[in-house]
């Protein structure tokens, strides 16, 4: 990106050579990033890659872009992202239907419901779109996409999927996944804030949410972003290179986290352990501590762990994932996350477990017994 800052690039829409210049490298950032998802580069067939700020807006587009030609229900997995659980929650107000799938408690999406919900499409009962998530961010569990787009797939209802968490971590393929939309976001994979996409299958229509240019063909209007793209297409060359050993690696790491934390922490509850889950993230929860003084602790020693969905107050909404697995109140009230890149070390996994061996005890022991006034 440093690179492409010093290179004069004017806006890629423009015809002279500095803008020539820049669009080549919003074009080349485009196939790269299509094709290393496994997106249809070549031929009368190519896929298509409309870049957005990010996740939320590409989700947003994928729900609102998507249905807004298309008379029905929308139908989403309650663990979805907030930037697809508030779309859909917004479209509701507006009077279009909504249905939730709910998950087992082991995090996975069940289909059961999506089965007869989208048997019902070919009897007047319409369904407009289906978005499921390709693996939760917060515990890291896969969804079954793939069957799900089978479903949608034979009785002709589009489907969408949220593949933020996947891309760089283990193999992706928007090709056999079969599915009509999915996005990305580069703030993932070590690439830049600001910049993510949707990828619609070849004949996939859109409407677009904003107006004013002809830039993505209307569909994603303003000035395209050859610094933010250029940096996006290096984040996905290297993410994906090599994919197997980093997702090796980090897997290891996970686990060793996992495994200290166990032997050091009495009573932690692993959610998704039993799941194929994604190899970075650690969804753990200690019972009988409140996650966000665990949270605060954890900061001041150095380390880094998220809760869920913090408001401005500082108190924090429980998640709605652990919510929606019905897991037991305690789990969730002590449930906290931990994420872990191929840069992290062996040193960085054994001083979070041990701040957890010395903290949990004392925020237990802290803790006001149920019967004190
Ligand atoms: C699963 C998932 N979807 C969407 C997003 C939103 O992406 P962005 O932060 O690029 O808007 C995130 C990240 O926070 C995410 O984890």
């Amino acid at each position: 990106m440093h690179d492409l800052m010093q290179m004069r690039l004017a806006n890629p829409s423009s015809q002279h050579a500095d803008g020539r210049k820049a669009r080549l490298i919003v074009e080349q950032a485009r196939d790269t990033i299509l094709r290393l998802c496994g997106a249809r580069t070549v031929g009368m067939e190519s896929d298509q890659l409309l870049f957005t700020s990010g996740g939320t807006e590409a989700n947003n587009l994928a729900i609102f872009g998507l249905t807004q030609l298309q008379p029905g229900a929308i139908v989403v997995s309650a663990i979805e992202h907030p930037s697809v659980l508030e779309s859909v929650t917004h479209a509701a107000s507006q009077g279009r239907p909504v249905h939730f799938l709910p998950v087992n408690q082991n995090g996975v999406t069940c289909l059961e419901s999506l089965e007869s919900l989208v048997g019902q499409h070919h009897h007047g009962a319409p369904i407009a779109l289906v978005s499921i998530m390709l693996a939760n961010n917060e515990t890291g569990v896969l969804q079954p996409v793939q069957e799900a787009a089978q479903m949608c797939r034979r009785s002709g209802v589009l489907i969408h999927t949220d593949a933020v968490q996947v891309l760089g971590k283990v193999k992706l393929d928007f090709a056999s996944l079969d599915v009509d939309a999915m996005t990305v976001t580069a703030h993932k994979i070590h690439g830049p804030v600001g910049i993510g996409g949707l990828i619609l299958r070849h004949g996939i229509q859109v409407a677009p949410r904003s107006f004013g240019g002809f830039q993505q063909l209307g569909l994603r209007p303003g000035t395209e972003m050859p610094v933010l793209a250029g940096g996006f297409e290096e984040a996905v060359l290297s993410a994906t290179t090599d994919l197997e050993s980093r997702t090796k690696a980090m897997q290891g790491m996970r686990d060793m986290l996992q495994n200290e934390i166990q032997r050091l922490v009495d009573g932690c509850f692993v959610a998704g352990e039993l799941s194929p889950r994604l190899p970075h993230t650690l969804s753990i929860s200690f019972p009988g501590v409140e996650r966000q003084a665990l949270q605060l602790a954890l900061d001041m020693a150095g380390i880094a762990c998220s809760t869920g969905s913090a408001c401005a107050s500082g108190s924090s909404q429980s998640s709605h994932v652990l919510e929606a697995m019905h897991l037991p109140q305690e789990v969730i009230k002590g449930g906290i996350r931990f994420g872990v890149s191929i840069e992290t070390t062996e040193a960085d996994v054994a001083a979070a477990a041990e701040q957890l061996s010395l903290l949990v005890p004392k925020l237990r022991q802290g803790r006001p017994s149920r019967t004190a006034k």
